[in-house]
């Protein structure tokens, strides 16, 4: 299916090679971008896929990009679960396409990206309303 995307600059080259990652936000979409030993770039939506919030702190350590929530992995190279520390992790990160274009690193910003955002929103909530229920129930009963 074709997709339709804008390519959006977030960060000069010079940038993202001193601080091998950075967390850049664009049309409201928080994303983490980051490059490799191999000076090869990546682009994620920074949301992590444990509880649908987006990661402002998220870095790279030793090739994996970091949840600082409840510290689960992801493979910088795919966004793949490389440690889920325990929790349930259904599917990993959403990769982005990237390019470097005159020394700016660029990302292509698509309905793809948007909608995986709404579905973390609804999942988000659906997660957090389970919650509320559960301790609802566990409070009638305990009264
Ligand atoms: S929210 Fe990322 S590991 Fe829990």
């Amino acid at each position: 299916m074709a997709t339709t995307f804008i390519w959006a600059t977030v960060a000069s080259h010079s940038d993202l090679l001193a601080k091998r990652s950075m967390v850049v936000r664009r049309f409201g979409i928080p994303f983490v971008v980051s490059i490799d030993t191999g000076a090869g770039l990546y682009a994620h939506v920074a949301i992590c896929p444990h509880a649908w919030v987006r990661m402002p702190g998220m870095k790279l350590r030793a090739g994996c990009l970091a949840c600082p929530l409840h510290g689960a992995t992801f493979e910088q190279a795919n966004g793949a679960v490389r440690d889920s520390r325990g929790k349930r992790i259904r599917r990993g990160l959403q990769p982005v396409p990237i390019e470097l274009r005159d020394g700016d690193v660029r990302l292509a910003i698509g309905l793809d990206c948007l909608a995986f955002v709404m579905a973390s929103n609804v999942r988000r909530l659906l997660r957090e309303a389970a919650h509320l229920r559960k301790k609802l129930l566990a409070k009638r009963e305990g009264s």
